[in-house]
């Protein structure tokens, strides 16, 4: 191993060689962000630009963080939950691409915060977040530094929550890429991505059988969608918690049970919290759960399951199993927590496979250049994606799988456009 001059926190940097050849292994599923690269390359649009990427340290994060570089991004990369990262994609990083990695598999919550706080004193012009934590440390703390911000670029559906509150509180002043909401992210993305590496999270934590269970989903957007989705195609009985009318009719007529947490966590054998809020699965629940009922969160946050209070009424708790904690209660039943809460497909799996990460990152990508190239032109507050650039991934990446589509007419387009023409 080579000594390396770029400044990192990683676990060991003898992990690359391992970190390198997963990380080629991810690129060959990622042919639209390649195909980016290979711009970036050319057009260099990121060059004298300091990028924060604060996300999840995966072998797909990798391949955008060299993208990213090859576009002439200054960029350093941390992680965007303590539990997240693959200890040998951040050795990788930093031996064989030169990136700043501060990240490390496990870190505390001191470390996580002093990782943002390195990520700041880099002084980016350009975030990158997963969850607006380094966006809202910097309206916190480095508020010298707003003016040098170019703008961010959001990840998720919990960011783009905080970014609308910022918004609101009149402290977000200046442009936020809205990545999550770009088609080609949170159609695949939330929907299909989370719905299998939560499946996969859960089965390599547990090797449970998931045909045959009864299978909670709180929440019925699109990342529970898609766990409900996978959970029931392996034969699980699922059950939706909602909190909204029109989502919970739609979970009902997609042929799932719907009921309250508080009769959901009886019958429960899996429980999986994707609401993005708060103590979905608060104390008076575990109360009434049954013995050995598994219990996990694969929201952005760790806050969804109260692990407070059921920390506080337990007799024992043990570990069972990597990234599986028992907890025994005063009735007598035991509770099983995965991945301590965090996000149990990042946690015990890897995340999201990468061939939909090629998505979400080509929009993270691509949203980085736009606000490169109007550097000072758009408005404060939060932007969608242009439609021609959510377009221009979907259509890359059906290319890439050899799925021909067909085109309108020049009769069909004259139709569309018109309001004459009715019945034939
Ligand atoms: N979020 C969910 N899955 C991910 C992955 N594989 N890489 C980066 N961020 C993710």
């Amino acid at each position: 191993m080579t000594a390396t001059q770029v400044k990192h926190e990683v676990k060991d940097l003898s992990y690359a060689p391992l970190g390198k050849q997963r990380i080629e292994w991810a690129g060959r599923e990622m042919p639209v962000l390649r195909q980016i690269r290979e711009q970036f390359a050319k057009d260099k649009p990121l060059e004298g630009i300091k990028m924060v990427a604060c996300c999840h340290v995966t072998t797909e994060t990798a391949n955008l963080a060299i993208a990213l570089k090859a576009g002439g991004a200054d960029a350093v990369l941390i992680a965007s939950n303590p539990l997240s990262t693959q200890d040998d994609t951040a050795a990788s990083l930093v031996a064989d691409y030169d990136i700043p990695v501060f990240a490390i598999k496990g870190e505390d919550n001191e470390t996580y915060n002093r990782h943002i706080n390195i990520a700041l004193d880099h002084r980016p012009n350009i975030i990158i977040d997963d969850g607006s934590d380094v966006t809202a440390a910097l309206i916190q703390h480095r508020k010298d530094q707003i003016k040098e911000i170019i703008g961010t670029t959001e990840e998720t559906t919990t960011g783009i929550n905080r970014l609308r509150a910022m918004f609101d509180d009149g402290v977000l002043t200046f442009p936020a890429m809205n990545v999550n909401d770009a088609d080609t992210k949170h159609f695949f993305d939330n929907r299909y991505g989370t719905g299998q590496s939560t499946i996969d999270g859960i089965v390599r934590a547990t090797n449970v059988l998931i045909a045959g269970k009864t299978f909670v989903v709180g929440g019925y957007g699109w990342c529970s969608k898609g766990v409900a989705l996978r959970a029931a195609g392996m034969g699980a009985n699922v059950v939706i918690t909602e909190v909204d009318h029109v989502r919970a009719l739609e979970a009902a007529m997609d042929g799932f049970r719907v009921m309250p947490m508080s009769e959901a966590a009886k019958i429960g054998d899996i429980i999986v919290t994707l609401t993005g809020n708060k103590h979905v699965v608060a104390s008076h629940h575990f109360d009434v759960m049954k013995d050995g009922a598994i219990v996990c969160n694969a929201g952005h946050f760790d806050i969804e399951l109260d692990l407070k209070s059921l920390r506080e009424k337990a007799s024992e708790v043990k570990e069972v199993r990597p990234f599986t904690e028992q907890y025994i209660l005063p009735n007598g039943k035991s509770v099983i927590v995965l991945g301590e809460g965090r996000l149990i497909n990042l946690a015990s799996a890897e995340g999201h496979p990468s061939a939909v990460m090629d998505m979400s990152f080509a929009n993270q990508a691509k949203g980085s250049e736009y606000l490169a190239l109007n550097k000072g032109k758009l408005e404060p507050g939060i932007h969608s994606i242009p439609r021609e650039v959510d377009k221009e991934i979907a259509r890359l990446k059906l290319n890439a799988m050899g799925i021909k589509i067909d085109d309108l007419s020049q009769e069909q387009l004259k139709y569309m456009s018109s309001w004459t023409e009715g019945t034939d």
